[in-house]
């Protein structure tokens, strides 16, 4: 499965890739534009940001082969990284091959705190009995949040023990915005009213990017025969994978690096739609270790004659506000991923992570992953020396028959190509 993308989409040309992207999609010329890195966006940067003095283009990419609940996917990606999207291409069609993801998301709530000083012992209560009053006062405050299905959806409060600091969680549905600038600006609303209530002073009020109640997940099931790699049978590479998964389980430092595998793939989708990457990466590593140690986000399995595979993480990812509604680009991938809703491009970046980890565990536990970047690298190689255009393929050809990708040996090589011309 590729989506009706030819298989060799990415050994082809990039302009050939960018015809068959705009005619997959039907994008138009602006749209096309818009991811084409020429564009110049001066404007849009200087809205988006403050003292911008440009743009600092990040390669964007297309990973396809995607099946996510029974619908097929490509997926935008924009990272620096070389194997990174081949590696979640060669994931997702392993995946398909054994019916696909299925994912869920849960609602797009997302969480204020405000930390308050100087409440007189016992007084906290009455914001817990007062949230019916500070509900509507908050709804009130975001009339067009309430029309589209969303906000308040209920307070938690608590008494810190070591700073006596009294924390009051709101929490908001934010529906299909990522969620900061609406509860930031809700929780600053209701900053008298609170004091009121409790006789203290706030000192701070600002989300939490732990996004405690948005979550996303994805799941699959492959039969051995489709995990089989070269000279290694499909039932070894799962066993290994599982035991891979155990590790990392059971050792945090491990846990560290598998995690970073998932997050190369949803970072590149969070960063092509726009999203906060920061958000995304701190809310998921605090899950990781939500037990008490650091852990893996993902788990696979061996099951009869099958490789179970699954992943949950907090995932603030909106569809609509900030920069995805600003960034041309981003707007060219929202349509490559079939304008989703909040919740679908969630279940899109848990399958995404899923299947990066996946062709992760796959490579490391088979013939390693330096293998497959070496190609990547020779091209990389081939265009520091100085090789342009036709010359790269070229050089890399002779790089790979001579044997090394050393720099000195590569730029010897281009000469000669160079001279014969
Ligand atoms: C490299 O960017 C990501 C990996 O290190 C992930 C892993 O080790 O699982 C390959």
């Amino acid at each position: 499965m590729n989506n009706g993308f030819p298989k060799n989409f990415r050994k082809m040309p990039i302009q050939e890739r960018r015809d068959h992207l705009k005619s997959a999609f039907h994008l138009t010329e602006k749209e096309m534009e818009a991811i084409d890195g020429k564009n110049s966006y001066l404007e849009v940067t200087d809205v988006m940001i403050e003292s911008g003095i440009g743009l600092f283009p990040v390669p964007l990419g297309l990973a396809t082969g995607f099946l996510i609940d029974q619908r097929e996917y490509s997926v935008p990606m924009a990272t620096e990284e070389p194997s990174v999207i081949a590696a979640a291409s060669h994931g997702a069609r392993i995946v398909a091959a054994g019916g696909g993801f299925h994912t869920w998301a849960t609602d797009p709530v997302m969480t204020a705190q405000l930390y308050i000083e100087g409440v007189p012992a016992g007084e906290e209560e009455k914001i817990y009995l007062a949230s019916v009053e500070i509900g509507n006062e908050l709804d009130k405050s975001m009339p067009s949040m309430k029309a589209r299905g969303g906000g308040y959806r209920g307070l938690e409060v608590t008494r810190l023990p070591v700073t006596g600091l009294v924390n009051v969680n709101i929490d908001i549905d934010v529906r299909d915005a990522m969620g900061a600038n609406v509860v930031n600006t809700a929780a600053e609303k209701i900053r008298s009213m609170i004091e009121k209530i409790s006789g203290g002073k706030i000192l701070m009020s600002i989300l939490t990017n732990t996004a405690p109640h948005r979550r996303a997940g994805a799941s699959f099931r492959v039969p051995f025969r489709f995990l089989r790699y070269k000279d290694f049978l499909g039932s070894e590479i799962s066993s290994k994978i599982e035991l891979a998964s155990h590790l990392a389980l059971e050792a945090p430092s491990r846990a560290v690096t598998h995690n970073k595998g998932i997050m190369n793939g949803i970072v590149a989708l969070t960063l092509a739609t726009g999203n906060d990457t920061r958000a995304v990466e701190s809310a998921a590593h605090h899950y990781a270790s939500i037990s008490g140690a650091y852990k893996a986000l993902s788990r696979f399995e061996v099951k009869d004659g099958n490789l179970e595979g699954s992943l949950e993480i907090p995932l603030p990812l909106g569809t609509v506000g900030g920069a995805v509604t600003m960034h041309p680009g981003c707007q060219t991938s929202m349509k490559i991923l079939g304008n989703p809703d909040a919740q679908i491009l969630c279940r899109i970046a848990a399958a995404l992570g899923l299947a990066q980890n996946l062709a992760a565990l796959l490579a490391l536990v088979s013939e390693g992953i330096q293998q497959g970047h070496m190609k990547l690298h020779a091209s990389r190689i081939a265009y520091m020396v100085g090789a342009r255009g036709k010359e790269i393929k070229v050089l890399v050809k002779k790089m790979w028959e001579s044997g090394t990708l050393a720099a000195k040996a590569a730029t010897k090589l281009l000469d000669d190509i160079r001279g014969k011309e």
